[in-house]
């Protein structure tokens, strides 16, 4: 049975830092930004925003194309949840009017979780090919001012239908896996920001790669010269580049310099605008993929998909013909540059800002000209709005 994913569509945030104003304010040689991790600007939420709004705005437009019939499942992968307990999704499900005959869940392992999401989505087509699965991936990035990690934030949601006779990409078995107890980058319940141990998380993913590509072919995956493109999890574009690398040295294979960089660039288009989007990074990648690349079909795809802590995964999926008459470039591509730039000044105001907790009303400034706003807070509950 053909399985995989029939729809995907990204969103982001209303706003945008260049990392010309960030190097202007840290007094860093924007060459550090621009070329040594590969960043030039990154998405930044208004303060009506978060991972909800973005979720809802990805996921329209594939209900909209769609329809809802199908869908009895919502897969929401976060590492930047809103509520210990309640699933985002929840309010995803409300905001674009999904059936009430529909489970809703959310899952978390840092930036691996919407590769569980889309495995978990496979196994229910599986099991009953009429349904689909909508799958959402959503984060905001933040780390601490001034941090290293600072230059790496970003946010965006990509969401994803899941079903029988895929519109875009089939997704294969086997996959190789990868779970190690690491201390790279974590985020304890009581702080807003990411702890980061910055170069052993770059190690870290590396060895996580290694490990999920010998799985691989110990479970009889393909070759690596098989593969037309390879999409990897972006904390910062130039981890793509430095995990290729990697990939092909420790497996005896020469990269090819030049067809390396015309590769992986097509998949790096949007998240070196965006910035990190933990969950969401690596199908952001997908997109730029299939919205800046020639005809792919029939093409196989290496995904190798890396959450800290750490679990990853490395799997493949092959581009059905005909994808082009569905991939939303043109929509990306407005999603990119619709966002409003801000100065340093803003982006550290919104950066500071934190909710209240004492559960009064208290209502958000409207900035966001999105499809859904979060209006604000009232007796610890989130309220939201379609615009
Ligand atoms: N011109 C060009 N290049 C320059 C330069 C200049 N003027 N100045 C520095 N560079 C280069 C450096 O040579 C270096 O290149 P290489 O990596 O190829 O050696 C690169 O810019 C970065 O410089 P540093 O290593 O000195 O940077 P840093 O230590 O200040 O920060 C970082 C780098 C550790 C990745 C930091 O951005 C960070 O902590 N990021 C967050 C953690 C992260 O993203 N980890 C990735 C793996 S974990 C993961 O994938 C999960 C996740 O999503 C978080």
């Amino acid at each position: 049975m053909n399985i995989g994913i029939h729809d995907l569509s990204f969103a982001t945030t209303e706003f945008v830092l260049p990392h010309t104003e960030l190097a202007a304010h840290t007094g860093t040689d924007i060459g550090k930004y621009h070329v040594g991790i590969g960043q030039r600007s990154m998405s930044i939420p208004a303060a009506d925003e978060d991972i909800v709004t973005m979720a809802a705005a990805a996921a329209a437009p594939v209900v909209r194309r769609w329809g809802a019939d199908r869908i009895r499942t919502v897969l929401l992968a976060t590492e930047t949840s809103i509520d210990q307990s309640k699933a985002a999704g929840i309010y995803v499900h409300s905001l674009l009017n999904l059936p009430p005959s529909t489970r809703v869940v959310e899952l978390k392992q840092a930036c691996y979780s919407g590769t569980a999401a889309l495995q978990f989505a496979i196994g229910l087509v599986h099991r009953d090919p009429s349904q689909q699965v909508l799958v959402i991936a959503t984060d905001v990035s933040r780390y601490e001012l001034d941090s290293p990690g600072e230059a790496t934030q970003g946010a965006a949601a990509v969401a994803m239908l899941v079903g029988a006779d895929p519109a875009l990409i089939r997704l294969e078995d086997p996959s190789g896996l990868h779970t190690a107890d690491v201390m790279d980058f974590w985020r304890p319940n009581y702080r807003s920001t990411a702890l980061v141990a910055g170069q052993e998380s770059v190690a870290a993913y590396l060895q996580s790669l290694e490990g999920t590509w010998k799985d691989y072919t110990e479970q009889g995956g393909r070759a690596l010269r098989e593969f037309a493109a390879f999409c990897y999890h972006q904390p910062f574009t130039k981890m793509a580049f430095k995990a290729h690398r990697h990939l092909f040295s420790t497996t005896g294979h020469d990269a090819d310099e030049d067809r390396m960089t015309t590769m992986l660039r097509l998949t790096t288009a949007y998240n070196e605008v965006l910035g990190n989007s933990y969950t969401a990074s690596m199908y952001v990648a997908l997109a730029s993929l299939l919205d800046h690349a020639g005809d792919l079909t029939d093409q196989p795809i290496g995904f190798a998909s890396y959450g800290s802590g750490c679990v990853a995964e490395f799997f493949c999926g092959t581009v059905v013909p005909g994808y082009l008459e569905h991939v939303r470039t043109d929509a990306h591509r407005t999603i990119v540059g619709r966002r409003r730039q801000i100065d340093h000044a803003t982006y550290r105001d919104l950066h500071e800002q934190a909710l209240p907790q004492d559960g009064g009303h208290h209502l958000t400034p409207r900035q966001t000209t999105g499809p859904f706003r979060f209006a604000g807070l009232s007796g610890h509950k989130r309220l939201y709005e379609h615009r």
